[in-house]
């Protein structure tokens, strides 16, 4: 940490209130506009979420049993974001839903599909055509391996095209190893992209030891995450996209944490209620011990003091809130917490030049309040509720006569805890279910569609933001940015006031 912090235009601003003790929220506070040439279109949103994980758009999903399984962990990745699977699964059972976005793409191929040197074509036709029928298998490029397993050549569809004799064999009709491209298995994506546009290859094999097959690149999809649709696609050096994954605290969670990275989860979360407690710091020494190439995002916390603990034992991302979510109880249980715009700041300036980012997690209502979290100092911000009525989202919707509703709960709220140890030890109850404290609630909001159509909001809101305080990159909205206090009065000229709303679009469904 640096000794010399660099102040910012908004420490004064925050000063003011932190002398008399006073926290602000979201709604009490708007970014000044300032003189700008940034076209929101052109505004760069990329992002971390800790260390080493990068984002394309600064949007987490949360680790919620409404909000993210495998399907949401897919879709936000492939909008750029980043979703993070809730741990009410059992072990094994978050394992495969982190397995299911990993496999769920194109990149690197861990282990092709290959065929024998001897095998006549008319054989490895009838399998494939029947695994197309079975597996949807979309592919015809197959490595040819000899007795030893040793990588000897590669056939693709123009061999069999040209094949006018099925009793040939994979030897016959292969092109030879000698004329193919090869690669180290550690080729990463952008290094097979530029070895395949040299030697003009569709396949690059990746060979390992004694001429064995560690893997393969296909171009079409190499090409396709690089420069075509899929660039905006959050993915990992091998092409695949990215996802996290909750954890708790004590020795079956160290289990868990090692079936996570096993499963080349990207990054773990150490998610708990209060993440500035003994058992959080415990877990996070022995797994940065333990594993100091794996990224763990520790949280959550809300005083500046906590967050620099947290980031003097080692975490490489603090998550910062606790109460301000839609379905959290927790400052009305407890009489704890801090409103989240000033605990965002605080936690921020804390641990400003450490290079750890910080995730603002929970009560992000509408659009603007995402350039304000990041304005405030946060790098990425973590939705619930704003994500829990997507189609993406686990569950089904359910209709009724008033409209379609999604499910929603907080993992503090009883039936999350009677159904879960792991929502009874985030919010540290025993096993009595006669004795559970609720924290959270449980809810329905509305149906609102495909994750993509809310996105688009959310970063549209973002890039105006940015356009609005001149800010090119999420580093510049976070140097730049300076706030106005604002009350009641101001808020409610904020939002369209004393008119009658007859343009459906205009009004937003999720609110
Ligand atoms: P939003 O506002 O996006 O908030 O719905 C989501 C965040 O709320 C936290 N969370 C809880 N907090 N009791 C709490 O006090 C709960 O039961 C609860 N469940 C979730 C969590 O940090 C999430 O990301």
């Amino acid at each position: 940490m640096p000794k010399k912090q660099l102040l910012l235009p908004k420490d004064r601003f925050f000063s003011y209130y932190q002398r008399h003790r006073q926290a602000l929220t979201y709604n009490e506070v708007r970014l000044e506009t300032m003189n700008s040439n940034v076209n929101p279109a052109d505004a760069n949103v990329t992002s971390f979420f800790s260390r080493n994980i990068p984002v394309n758009i600064p949007i987490i999903s949360a680790a919620m049993d409404t909000v993210t399984g495998f399907k949401m962990g897919i879709a936000i990745a492939k909008e750029g974001g980043l979703g993070i699977i809730h741990r009410n699964f059992e072990p094994d059972e978050q394992v495969e839903q982190v397995k299911r976005v990993k496999l769920h793409m194109g990149g690197r191929v861990a282990k092709p599909i290959c065929v024998r040197a001897e095998q006549s074509v008319g054989e490895i036709i009838a399998w494939r055509d029947e695994n197309r029928i079975m597996k949807g298998w979309g592919f015809s490029s197959f490595p040819v391996l000899n007795a030893q397993n040793r990588v000897i050549g590669l056939i693709t569809q123009t061999d069999f095209d040209f094949c006018t004799n099925r009793a040939k064999t994979a030897r016959d009709i292969m092109t030879p190893f000698k004329d193919l491209v090869a690669a180290s298995p550690k080729t990463t994506l952008r290094g097979a992209y530029r070895i395949m546009q040299k030697a003009r290859k569709k396949i690059l094999l990746l060979i390992g030891k004694n001429h064995t097959l560690a893997g393969m690149y296909v171009w079409i999809d190499v090409e396709r995450l690089i420069n075509g649709s899929s660039a905006i696609f959050n993915v990992d050096s091998a092409g695949h996209l990215r996802i996290g994954a909750a954890i708790g605290t004590g020795a079956n969670e160290i289990e868990r944490a090692e079936m996570l990275i096993a499963a080349k989860c990207d990054v773990l979360v150490l998610d708990t209620a209060h993440g500035d407690s003994g058992n959080v710091y415990d877990m996070l020494r022995t797994l940065k011990r333990r594993y100091p190439e794996v990224d763990i995002v520790a949280g959550n916390v809300t005083e500046a003091a906590s967050a620099k603990r947290l980031v003097k034992a080692g975490a490489d991302g603090v998550k910062v809130g606790q109460g301000p979510g839609s379905i959290c109880k927790t400052r009305t249980v407890a009489g704890v917490g801090c409103p989240q715009a000033t605990a965002v700041y605080q936690c921020a300036k804390a641990i400003r030049g450490s290079g750890v980012p910080v995730c603002a997690d929970g009560g992000i209502n509408e659009e603007g309040d995402i350039p304000i979290a990041i304005g405030l100092g946060a790098h990425t911000v973590m939705l619930g509720r704003l994500l829990a009525g997507t189609t993406e989202s686990p569950g089904l919707v359910q209709d009724t006569p008033k409209g379609r509703y999604k499910m929603y709960r907080g993992m503090g709220s009883i039936s999350a805890m009677r159904e879960s140890s792991a929502s009874r030890q985030r919010y540290r109850q025993g096993k009595d279910m006669r004795k559970l404290v609720a924290e959270g609630v449980e809810s329905i909001v509305p149906y609102v569609g495909d994750l993509t159509d809310v996105l688009v909001k959310m970063v549209g809101g973002l890039r105006a933001g940015m356009g609005y305080v001149g800010a090119p990159t999420i580093a510049m909205l976070q140097e730049r940015a300076n706030f106005h206090a604002m009350s009641v009065a101001g808020y409610t000229e904020s939002a369209p006031h004393d008119i009658t709303i007859i343009d459906p679009s205009s009004t937003d469904r999720w609110r």
